[in-house]
């Protein structure tokens, strides 16, 4: 039976081999890693943004005043690519933050594009997600970067809210926002039965000159936010007899 030491050799390497896949996709320096979040942080250059520690969000039951008065510990790390190298993020306090369970960019720049990772560990347990931020510039001539929009659509007549989106973060409860909107990009007077309501645009009786690129800016310390939506009216078109025709 000569051929079952090969055999043997070659059943060995089978499984050592499926062993290290399992325990590079479960884990990584024995800690759980899920990856990264479905959440895309995107900002243009010069805004604030606060990236949160998604564990913290969905992935294990703990907040984090609770994990840290459990003795556990955040770290936080940087990578370029998604499975690159990850660098320990050393943090200035000033334009880039630790506080609590998220970083705080004040503001951000292009090159904190990337992948941040929030490990939370302690000598017996790990768990670690990644989230990616993706910062950039405005189009020219452009209040906005048409790649970082949001999209909402409006029947011809009806009413529609237009709600300034992801600013939870900006602004304080109980405190009525100042924000400004813009349509295409220009100060506008909004007609009578547009109403600005908190973080609302409403429309009463939506026109077919409604569509277009609404941007909403909230200020924010020296800094301000804005979010492009860009509405478009769908509906019955009121077409008009042509008079070109001479009867
Ligand atoms: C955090 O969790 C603890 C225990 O689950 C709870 O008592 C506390 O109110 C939570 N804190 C926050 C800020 O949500
Ligand atoms: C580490 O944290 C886990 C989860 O909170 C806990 O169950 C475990 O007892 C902790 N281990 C040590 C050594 O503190
Ligand atoms: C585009 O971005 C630049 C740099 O952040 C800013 O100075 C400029 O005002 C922006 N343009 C418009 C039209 O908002
Ligand atoms: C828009 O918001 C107002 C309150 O701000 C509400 O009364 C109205 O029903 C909303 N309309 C739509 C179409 O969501
Ligand atoms: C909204 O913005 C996009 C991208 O900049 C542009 O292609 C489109 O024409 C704009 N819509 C209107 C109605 O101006």
């Amino acid at each position: 039976m000569k051929a079952s030491i090969p055999l043997l050799i070659l059943l060995h390497a089978l499984v050592v081999h499926c062993l290290k896949v399992v325990s590079k996709r479960g884990s990584v320096e024995g800690c759980t890693d899920w990856s990264v979040d479905y959440q895309k942080y995107k900002v243009l250059v010069g805004e604030p943004v606060r990236i949160k520690c998604a564990l913290f969000y969905g992935y294990i039951r703990a907040n984090y005043s609770h994990a840290q008065s459990t003795g556990l510990s955040l770290m936080w790390y940087k990578s370029a690519v998604h499975g690159d190298f990850e660098e320990p993020i050393s943090f200035d306090g000033a334009r880039m933050s630790k506080e609590e369970d998220s970083i705080w960019f004040r503001p951000a720049e292009l090159d904190d594009v990337g992948y941040y990772s929030c490990v939370l560990r302690n000598s017996t347990y790990c768990m670690k997600v990644s989230m990616s931020l993706i910062v950039a510039q405005n189009d020219t001539d452009l209040c906005y970067n048409s790649k970082m929009r949001f999209f909402e659509k409006a029947e011809l007549s009806k009413c529609k809210n237009i709600t300034c989106p992801d600013i939870e973060d900006f602004i304080q409860p109980g405190v009525e926002p100042k924000i400004v909107w813009y349509k295409d990009c220009k100060p506008k007077q909004w007609r009578q039965t547009i109403e600005r309501r908190r973080d609302t645009l409403f429309i009463k009786e939506v026109r077919e000159d409604d569509i277009g690129n609404y941007t909403c800016e909230i200020p924010f310390g020296n800094f301000v936010v804005r979010r492009t939506t860009e509405l478009s009216v769908t509906g019955k078109r009121i077409f008009q007899i042509s008079p070109s025709f001479p009867p």
